[in-house]
């Protein structure tokens, strides 16, 4: 990783060994394993000894990459699911449950993300329902679906794989996506108050730019410094092993605190820089 991009990102987790003592035999689920970030989480899970559950829609995919986990010599199962479908939820987490009783950790990292303008908009309402349904109604369901065993076991930890957007000045074009993301992000806030007395961990994680699929189409994105899916993974893996409340870039802190004073002045300058585009 470079420097510039070590410094602007979350911190991560290079030493197996303290992912192998937190993970070992446990059963962690990871939402949208068949690319990116996901992918990446489950081929090092399966090398430090989790036992994956990997969801995704393309079935292709993540039978590749239980395949590769499992010639590795790790354990891996596959479960195909689109999250905008709540029968399919139900099903595979009635599936999940009865394969694997106890699930300790759910990683919600799937995702949908859209960058459009109100005029491209217009005929395109669907573009927030879908984002809704990926980054959170689907979520929420699933989570509902699989916390009573959760209880029942005595813990687990919840984590969602979010983005610095949320704890920022609303953006210009990122309506659909920065809103569902920050409606899951705002549930799960929600949910800590309940769920910790459980022994059920909640992570936030912020990330900043990542270079996967998702983020490939936005051209200012290309040059800019940003995670691989194998480090952005990495984080992922400290939230598993350490468990903490909150993963952030060290800036998010006080640029979350500065953003709502600010926000007349990023409004002002959002609206020059979409009028001249
Ligand atoms: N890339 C970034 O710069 C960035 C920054 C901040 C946060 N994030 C977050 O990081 C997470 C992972 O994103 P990524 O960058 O790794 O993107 P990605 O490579 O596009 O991966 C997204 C994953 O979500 C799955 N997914 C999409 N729609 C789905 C659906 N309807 N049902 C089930 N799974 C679905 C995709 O699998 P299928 O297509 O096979 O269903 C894929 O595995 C997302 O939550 C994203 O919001 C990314």
């Amino acid at each position: 990783m470079s420097l510039l991009s070590r410094l602007l990102a979350p911190p991560v987790l290079s030493r197996d060994e303290e992912l192998n003592a937190a993970v070992e035999g446990k059963v962690v689920l990871v939402t949208g394993a068949s690319h990116g970030i996901g992918e990446a989480l489950a081929l090092r899970l399966g090398r430090v000894g989790a036992r994956v559950l990997l969801a995704a829609r393309s079935q292709d995919r993540l039978q590749e990459v239980c395949l590769a986990i499992r010639s590795a010599g790790g354990q891996a199962w596959s479960y195909p699911l689109d999250l905008r479908d709540p029968e399919q939820i139900d099903g595979v987490a009635e599936e999940m449950l009865q394969r694997h009783p106890q699930i300790h950790a759910v990683v919600h990292n799937a995702g949908k993300s859209i960058r459009r303008s109100l005029r491209k908009s217009l005929l395109r309402a669907h573009d927030f329902e879908r984002c809704m349904g990926v980054n959170y109604l689907g979520p929420v369901r699933l989570q509902l679906a699989l916390l009573p065993s959760m209880l029942e076991c005595g813990g687990g930890h919840i984590v969602n794989v979010s983005s610095v957007s949320v704890r920022l000045a609303p953006a210009a074009h990122w309506a659909a996506y920065h809103c569902s993301k920050t409606a899951f992000d705002l549930w799960l806030g929600a949910a800590v108050p309940e769920l910790k007395p459980k022994n059920i961990a909640c992570t936030s994680i912020y990330f900043g730019l990542v270079h996967t699929r998702m983020s490939a189409p936005t051209k200012e994105y290309q040059n800019m410094p940003g995670q691989t899916p194998e480090e952005a993974a990495s984080v992922v893996c400290r939230a598993l092993a350490r468990r903490p409340r909150v993963l952030q870039p060290w800036w998010l802190g006080p640029a979350h605190w500065l953003s709502a004073p600010l926000e007349p002045f990023t409004e002002w300058i959002q609206s020059k820089i979409v009028s001249s585009s």
